[in-house]
């Protein structure tokens, strides 16, 4: 594996694979490696020829009073699981590297970056702007074939295939599944500020989740009784949410009902110092719970990303 940090560096590194028409698969991470990015990683390994792995915390998608200081860090262990995956680029750019002197250029995807998580009155358009910057600089720096991200950051993949989309970026994004502690808590690097109480409250998400499946396969099942089932969960736990919202799936719209396409229940809260979202696709007909994490079959996350990769 190789540790690379320049934007030239890059360059010259995967010109060669480009010319003898090498798929390159790329993960882009902030670092402090679990299961879920272990997976992405795995996926990406089955997929292409060649590996890269980009780790930085991009300040321009924390907003003032966010955890950017203390947001966890620990490259020499990441180093040592990209290289057990057989990462062959572990890219590290530095915050000058990235945006050096002059940076003046954003990228805002107006409308789904400014609902749910990006709402003014939560972490505001100033977050998904600072992703859709940094994730169209990566796409530009690394020029993949597929970039992989998790579903658990829903709203982050509906932002990140629109700008592909919107600017005619040819790379396909894959959506992966959700992956999970045994007990249920999505896992997230933010999971690390959970002391041990609030951990156990921190199940009440997935808790809700649940209940959201089990209410919208229920006759007559409308937005606002699989919201109310979710939120009834929460209050259980004394969890206050920011916000628990069951949108269209395809482009996070509003749904006046669940009849009017394939659904979503997204979900945030702040547990302690954590803040924390979920979220799952609902099966309105199907007894069986698709919550689009690991172990299960159908993943529409993935399946709409297929439907809607550029190659
Ligand atoms: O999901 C993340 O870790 C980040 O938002 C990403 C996509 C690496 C951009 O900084």
């Amino acid at each position: 594996m190789r540790t690379l940090s320049t934007v030239a560096e890059m360059s010259e590194a995967l010109e060669p694979v480009r010319l003898r028409r090498g798929r390159i698969g790329l993960v882009p991470t902030m670092g402090a490696f679990h299961e879920g990015h272990l997976s992405l990683i795995r996926r990406a390994r089955a997929d292409c020829g060649v590996v890269v792995v980009s780790l930085f915390v991009n300040p321009s998608q924390f907003g003032a009073g966010e955890d950017l200081e203390s947001y966890p860090r620990d490259l020499a262990r990441d180093h040592a699981l990209a290289h057990a995956e057989q990462v062959d680029v572990l890219f590290t750019p530095s915050l000058d590297e990235m945006y050096p002197h002059g940076y003046a250029t954003t990228v805002e995807v107006a409308g789904l970056g400014e609902i749910l998580c990006g709402d003014p009155a939560r972490r505001g358009p100033g977050h998904f702007r600072g992703v859709a910057t940094v994730v169209t600089k990566l796409l530009g720096i690394c020029r993949p074939d597929v970039a992989y991200f998790g579903a658990k950051d829903f709203q982050q993949t509906a932002v990140i295939r629109r700008l592909v989309e919107d600017l005619n970026l040819a790379v396909t994004i894959e959506v992966c599944p959700t992956v999970r502690d045994p007990d249920g808590l999505a896992l997230s690097s933010r999971n690390a500020y959970l002391s041990a109480a609030e951990r156990e409250q921190a199940l009440s998400l997935k808790r809700a989740l649940d209940a959201a499946q089990r209410a919208a396969a229920e006759p007559g099942a409308s937005v606002a009784s699989v919201a109310g089932a979710a939120q009834r969960e929460l209050e259980a736990a004394a969890v206050e949410p920011e916000y628990v919202q069951v949108l269209c799936a395809r482009d996070l719209s509003a749904l006046e009902s669940l009849d009017d396409g394939e659904a979503l229940i997204a979900l945030a809260a702040r547990i302690g110092r954590a803040r924390l979202i979920d979220n799952a696709i609902l099966k309105p007909s199907s007894a069986k719970i698709e919550t689009g994490e690991k172990a299960v079959g159908f993943d529409p996350a993935r399946q709409m990303s297929r439907e809607r990769s550029v190659r």
